[in-house]
């Protein structure tokens, strides 16, 4: 028996106006024209599992056109027994409302009944690869400590919340710097977000580090097995402003202490610049093939390689520390890799074994070879079967 996600249901979410359909446990392959929801869909089950989309500016872009109310259910099944996973999205303001930018309510549901946001988080660990990811070593650091916090969040509660913490506190802290940036106001109450930004800024920073000390070797593993032995891959966290050669400790209070020295040399430049320079939201996870920062010296091919490596890495790190099996959703990301790769990509999933529910998109039928999969055709917002 699989685990993963059954019955599916969408009601105004995207360009869905109302969807049901059984994902089958294993592979799960939606084939359809560009632009009829194909990603949206994989957006839809990402949303719930995450409480927020990976990749929408704001949540009011995921309700249906016209609409005030979406809905995202899942019925997961699982060892124990099956549950009920539901999201709710509610237009604030009426139809006045912008509707592209306007608020959004959101509710999480387990077993229909409302449930804290964090709640949800790690019930349907999902790893999700984007066509977008392929250029993650290239990309700017914000896109990689997004791939550092989605896996965090879902794994680790205590760090989830350290990190909305963190957020909330940064912001607040760049207000006040702007304020006092323009009316030199009184400096003493930049002591309190200081002592707050230290604290939940040491802490996501060590949770941060402690994952990626548990990625790195099986990044490293796939990696070895993707190139064939010929390339090695090393993932570093590498804290802003921190010497190349520092290893660096994930020792809260030696963590703390650089924070808080960070912050009084950068003091004047902050006042200054009314923004925040020293944190955890400036850190990077850092690529480094054979030895080198891979952004400036690895191929494009070695680049993609790494990626791979790090895309199993997380799935199998999240497989290691979860109780549950994550769910994997792959969009459109075959056709987007040579065949070679695409063929690696699909071998290293089935050492993970048939229960490994996997849900990939594309334009065209992939090349599965023998592999089972269920198939569906998604057109204008619907779903079919074959
Ligand atoms: N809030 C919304 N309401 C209605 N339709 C929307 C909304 N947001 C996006 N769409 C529409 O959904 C369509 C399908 O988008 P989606 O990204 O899922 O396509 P796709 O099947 O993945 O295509 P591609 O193969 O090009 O990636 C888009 O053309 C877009 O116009
Ligand atoms: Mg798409």
């Amino acid at each position: 028996m699989g685990s993963g996600i059954g019955r599916l249901r969408l009601y105004n979410f995207r360009n869905y106006a109302s969807l049901e359909m059984e994902l089958g446990p294993g592979l799960n392959v939606l084939v359809g024209e560009n632009a009829q929801g194909k990603s949206n869909l994989l957006e839809a089950v990402a949303t719930l599992a995450l409480t927020r989309s990976p990749r929408a500016g704001s949540p009011a872009e995921l309700l249906r056109w016209g609409s005030e109310e979406a809905a995202v259910d899942a019925e997961l099944t699982g060892p124990a027994g099956s549950e009920k996973l539901g999201l709710r999205l509610r237009r604030q303001g009426g139809a006045a409302a912008d509707a592209l930018r306007g608020r959004v309510a959101r509710a999480s549901l387990i077993a229909d009944r409302p449930v804290p946001a964090r709640t949800i988080l790690g019930r349907c660990p999902v790893i999700l690869f984007w066509p977008d990811d392929l250029q993650l070593v290239k990309a700017g650091p914000d896109a990689r400590r997004r791939q550092l916090d989605t896996l965090l969040c879902q794994l680790d509660v205590l760090a989830a919340d350290e990190l909305a913490r963190y957020r909330r506190v940064l912001e607040q802290r760049n207000a006040l710097l702007r304020r006092l940036g323009e009316s030199a106001g009184d400096h003493g109450e930049l002591g309190a977000f200081d002592e707050a930004l230290v604290r939940h800024g040491a802490r996501v920073q060590a949770a941060r580090r402690r994952l990626v000390r548990g990625l790195a070797p099986l990044a490293a593993a796939a990696m070895t097995s993707l190139s064939g032995g010929r390339d090695e891959l090393q993932l570093r966290y590498r804290a802003h402003g921190e010497p190349e050669t520092d290893g660096g400790s994930d020792d809260e209070e030696e963590i703390a202490r650089r924070l808080a020295e960070a912050l009084r040399a950068r003091r004047a430049e902050e006042l200054g610049r009314g923004i925040t320079l020293v944190g955890p939201h400036r850190d990077d996870l850092e690529y480094l093939v054979d030895g080198r920062a891979a952004r400036s010296t690895a191929s494009q091919g070695q680049q993609r390689t790494a990626v791979l490596a790090a895309k199993l890495a997380e799935l199998r790190y999240a497989r290691e520390r979860s109780r549950r099996l994550p769910l994997l959703l792959l969009d459109d990301v075959l056709s987007e890799l040579d065949p070679r790769r695409g063929a690696q990509l699909l071998g290293s999933l089935d050492e993970e074994g048939d229960l490994l529910q996997t849900l990939i998109t594309s334009t065209d039928q992939p090349a599965l070879g023998s592999r089972a999969a269920r198939r569906f055709v998604v057109r204008h917002g619907m779903v079919t079967g074959l």
